[in-house]
């Protein structure tokens, strides 16, 4: 009996691999939305399959915190650089945890694992010659003291003579220029006039790795499709990369050349290895045994197709001059869409992973993204009637069904002892016939392939119980031994189904583990359960509701998309944001608290997220710039009472000296300004 019912699964058993895996590094100003966890439901579903087959697997990865954007928004929101990308850490983490997606390290690119690395690959390509310098001469906002990239500089179509137009492209006549040209230019950040400035830059010799890169491209570290968009590239000729920009800058300073940093995309990836070496560190793992030139150990990065040039061009020529390993597989996805079209925040389908998260159930999405994802790199849609659909029909309908119709029958539903031999041997053969495709499908990311398969079993599982009818026989008296038959094969189709969607549903199988009380492993020999005691059966999951959707969408339409959260955090809600670190007393009265009554509020010409504040503090005056636009008229705001933090040093923001804060608590769904009770008087010390 046991060797008819058992598959023996050898590869998975006696060759175990370790492999490295990485996502794409999300920047550190903005919430995590759908469009990303494309990426990171793919990435842990892969991963997840993996340490199931029994690897030595790792997944790594961080926020990409550099560059003048992150700097810009930390300005903006009146808050430094580190105080800004730390928040957005904690907000992606609970994000992605929320998700059901478990790094084994999630980091920062603003670490010194990620300086050193980043100084010694540096002196590594300089050293062999691969660094070049030379003058370059660039806009500059001469007001905000800053070297301006395109999307900082405006002005009117040197062609059409449209207005408002960016420093490389015209949106209204798709004429391309450089920004020089532009009329009437003018810088984003202060609307200064732009002036041209020379200074000197570095450069990766990119030039220097085209046959490298001709043979690598070609060597299966990337799928066929883009290896030809590369070739585009490659034999048209590649250019120098320039790798530093000038101070301000926030970012890691070039070793032996003062005022000049990083390009942010020159320490993005090494903010991988970072990650892993963090990792290292705290699990006592060997870092070169996986990133030294010949390391057995598997590297796989998974990414989006925007991102293809850095991570198969520029990545593997540093790797390959520094003298590292290059990635066995760059793994490259295609683009969410909504309802068939890219994502709109008017249409309220620019949805973030919050917003989803307070409507629906992450295994929903985690599902659906499956069933859609191939190893191309097609755009993937989420069409949300489908969803609601398909979620329902497979997991709730199909799925779930199979386990609540059979555990009813054994134990009255309160758990029991199932049978000791299978009803019918040929449906459980052929349910664990498919355990190597289903296995082949999630090793290549034709996860859709996989979840069609699974869900065929499920079908046919379905058709199995209902032809048997056991709610009919279980009435007949003398039955009982064939309605527990029935019901036992059922519950080992269930238990198998599920097996095989643990690296999608990893909430739903530990449930199913309970109730089974057996652990899903898939690392040897799958055998029924026979004559095995299971638990009660508890409800695994609810259907989607079509008023779940709406109330999501409405919640996406309302607010703007990439807002990081008002300075204050929220207390109390399910989703609390992780308390800060504990104070004591003297921490606690070094803040200045007082009741401030507002008696002026303006928009601030330039920023859609600020408002300008004049604060009475009875008798003082002082002007504060808030990041509360989104949810306050300033006329609704003259006259209240509020709460502001009047020892807070002076900050000089992009709009003027911003003298203090005001105290809000919110998060992407609204923020909520602090007031007082009645009877508190502007300048009373709040204690
Ligand atoms: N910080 C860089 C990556 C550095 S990696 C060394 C970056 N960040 S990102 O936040 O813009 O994107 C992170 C990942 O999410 C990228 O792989 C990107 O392709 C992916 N996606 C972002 N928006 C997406 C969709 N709408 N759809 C699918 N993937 C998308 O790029
Ligand atoms: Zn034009």
């Amino acid at each position: 009996m046991a060797s008819s019912t058992t598959c023996s699964i050898a590869a998975a058993a006696n060759q175990p691999r370790r492999i490295l895996v990485t996502s794409a590094l999300p920047y550190a100003n903005g919430a995590i939305h759908l469009g990303h966890l494309v990426e990171y439901i793919q990435t842990d579903i892969w991963v997840r399959f993996q340490k199931l087959r029994g690897h030595e697997c790792y997944y790594v990865c961080a926020d990409d915190a550099h560059g003048t954007a992150i700097m810009l928004k930390a300005e903006e929101l009146g808050l430094t650089p580190e105080a800004l990308i730390e928040r957005v850490n904690a907000e992606h983490r609970a994000d992605f945890a929320s998700f059901l997606i478990e790094f084994d390290n999630y980091h920062s690119t603003h670490a010194p694992e990620n300086r050193a690395l980043s100084e010694t690959i540096y002196r590594r390509l300089r050293a062999n010659g691969h660094i070049a310098t030379r003058s370059v001469t660039q806009p500059y906002d001469p007001e905000k003291g800053l070297f301006l990239a395109d999307r900082y500089i405006k002005g009117n179509c040197p062609r059409c003579k449209a207005p408002d137009q960016y420093g490389d492209n015209c949106e209204a006549c798709g004429a391309t220029y450089s920004p020089t040209e532009l009329l009437d230019a003018r810088s984003v950040i202060s609307g200064a006039t732009p002036v041209l400035l020379e200074s000197i830059h570095y450069f990766f010799t990119l030039p220097a790795f085209t046959d490298f890169l001709k043979a690598w491209t070609r060597a299966g570290h990337v799928a066929e499709e883009i290896a030809n968009k590369l070739s585009e590239w490659l034999d048209g000729g590649l250019q120098e990369w320039d790798i530093s920009r000038d101070a301000p800058y926030f970012g890691f300073e070039i070793p032996d050349a003062p005022g000049k940093y990083f390009y942010v995309w020159l320490d993005a990836p090494i903010g991988y290895m970072a990650s892993f070496k963090n990792l290292c560190a705290r699990n006592k793992l060997d870092f070169d045994a996986f990133w030294k030139r010949d390391s057995t150990a598997e590297l796989y990065h998974f990414i989006g197709k925007d991102i293809v040039n850095f991570h198969a061009l520029f990545w593997p020529a540093m790797l390959e001059s520094a003298g590292f390993r290059t990635p066995d597989k760059i793994c490259v996805h295609g683009f969410l869409t909504v309802n068939g079209k890219k994502m709109s925040k008017s249409r309220g389908t620019f949805i973030n992973a919050r917003a989803y998260l307070d409507q629906l159930n992450p295994e929903y999405l985690r599902y659906y993204f499956a069933a859609k994802l191939s190893a191309g790199i097609d755009d993937l849609d989420l069409n949300l009637d489908d969803f609601t659909q398909r979620v329902n029909s497979d997991l709730v309908g199909k799925l779930v069904n199979i386990a609540s119709r059979c555990a009813r029958f054994i134990g009255d539903g309160k758990g029991g002892v199932l049978a000791t031999e299978l009803a019918e041997p040929e449906l459980w053969q052929r349910a664990l016939g498919i355990a190597d495709s289903v296995a082949a499908h999630y090793e290549s990311r034709e996860f859709g392939k996989a979840m069609r398969e699974i869900m065929a079993i499920a079908d046919a599982a379905n058709e199995y119980i209902a032809t048997q009818e056991p709610w009919k026989l279980a009435k007949q008296p003398g039955r009982e031994a064939d309605v527990l038959g029935i019901c036992s094969l059922g519950i080992n189709l269930f238990r198998i189904l599920m097996l095989y969607l643990k690296p999608v549903l990893p909430r739903m199988a530990q449930q199913a583990e309970q109730f089974l009380n057996d652990e899903l492993r898939w690392d040897g020999a799958i055998a029924p359960l026979l004559g095995h005691r299971i638990a009660a059966f508890t409800p695994l999951m609810q259907r989607v509701e079509k008023k779940q959707i709406d109330a999501m969408l409405a919640a996406s339409a309302a607010e703007p998309p990439a807002a990081v959260s008002p300075a204050v955090t929220e207390t109390g809600s399910p989703t609390m944001e992780p308390l800060a670190a504990q104070i004591d007393f003297d921490d606690f009265t070094k803040l200045d608290l007082r009741i401030a009554r507002i008696v002026a509020a303006r928009a601030v010409e330039g920023s859609d997220k600020l408002l300008q504040l004049t604060l009475d503090l009875g008798g003082e005056t002082r002007t504060v710039f808030s990041g509360i636009r989104a949810s306050y008229r300033p006329e609704d705001l003259e006259g209240r009472l509020t709460v502001m933090v009047a020892n807070l040093a002076p900050r000089k923001m992009r709009f003027g000296l911003s003298e203090g804060m005001v105290l809000a608590a919110g998060d992407d769904n609204g923020i909520y300004l602090l007031a007082p009770d009645s009877g508190a008087q502007p300048g009373q010390r709040v204690t």
